[in-house]
């Protein structure tokens, strides 16, 4: 099934309607944000059981710990039981969930009421607690000095302002609180490919997609005491991508890549993960 008709027939099951929020923006870029991410799920297309079913939920989870399967490896999902940690752009709560499951009392935020539903059915479906609101990650109704924990996963990029959600994660976070995020790497492999291949990125009709340089990165997260920059996401076979040019990425490119020591391409990662202190 297309995004789209998977999105239709999410209305549908909802009486034609995605609950309104009551999350008032005020600001028209953070409107057309909102309404872009309210009708496109992330990784959508390889779902094959129907949105919002246990199936659906295992379908994003298992395609995104094989696309990104660096991230247990640098992100330890069950080293903060007992920790609060707060997601800013949660999405469907993939890996919310896993700090859940690792013991961490978690709250989950994204400025798409869709995003929220649809997580709060996934944590229904694992039995698992969480406050998961609709919020504006550059406008967190947190106090200071709230959270062990502030992750956002591919959110930065996409905000209005990311400089402005930067220094929100900073100021809830407790002292000596860590901060996780992931921007886009401009001067990387997959940004290069997809330019010489005429093949466009993910979410490249979103309203914001901006892709930063590890100096810009270190730059934005600049009010944190320690920054710690990992290049990451280095080419796996695609299973969303169809056609000759996907054929010759996976059967050629994606071999012949990793061939290459990973040291050597470590600045060329398409993730660009940072570990941040307060
Ligand atoms: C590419 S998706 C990533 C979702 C999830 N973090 C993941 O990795 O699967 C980007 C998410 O950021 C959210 N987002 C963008 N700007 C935001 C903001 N200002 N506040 C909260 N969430 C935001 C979007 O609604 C969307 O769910």
């Amino acid at each position: 099934m297309s995004e789209i008709a998977i999105v239709k027939d999410l209305k549908h099951k909802r009486n034609g309607t995605i609950e309104p929020s009551a999350l008032a923006l005020n600001n028209p870029r953070l409107e057309a944000i909102r309404e872009y991410w309210n009708a496109h799920i992330h990784d959508l297309a390889i779902a094959k059981h129907p949105v919002g079913t246990k199936g659906f939920f295992v379908d994003l989870d298992d395609y995104r710990f094989d696309k990104l399967r660096y991230l247990p490896h640098v992100v330890d999902f069950n080293g903060y039981r007992g920790k609060k940690i707060l997601e800013i752009g949660c999405g469907i709560g993939i890996d919310l969930i896993r700090f859940a499951k690792g013991g961490a009392h978690v709250t989950g935020v994204d400025l798409a009421q869709q995003s929220i539903q649809l997580a709060k059915k996934n944590f229904e479906l694992n039995g698992l607690k969480a406050d998961l609101r609709p919020m504006n990650g550059e406008a967190l109704e947190f106090a200071d000095n709230s959270f062990d924990m502030v992750y956002a996963h591919g959110v930065l990029q996409y905000t209005a302002d990311a400089g402005k959600m930067a220094k929100e994660m900073r100021r809830v976070l407790k002292p000596g609180g860590k901060a996780i995020a992931m921007v886009y790497n401009r001067l990387s492999w997959l940004n290069a490919l997809s330019k010489v291949m005429k093949v466009e990125l993910e979410h490249e009709d979103a309203p914001v997609l901006k892709k930063y340089s590890i100096g810009e990165f270190k730059k934005m997260l600049s009010p944190f005491s320690t920054i710690r920059i990992v290049p990451e996401r280095f080419p796996v076979a695609s299973r969303l991508q169809q056609g000759w040019k996907a054929a010759a990425f996976n059967r050629i490119f994606v071999p012949a890549f990793n061939l290459i020591p990973r040291f050597i391409v470590r600045p060329l990662g398409w993730h660009i993960m940072a570990f941040c202190k307060k």
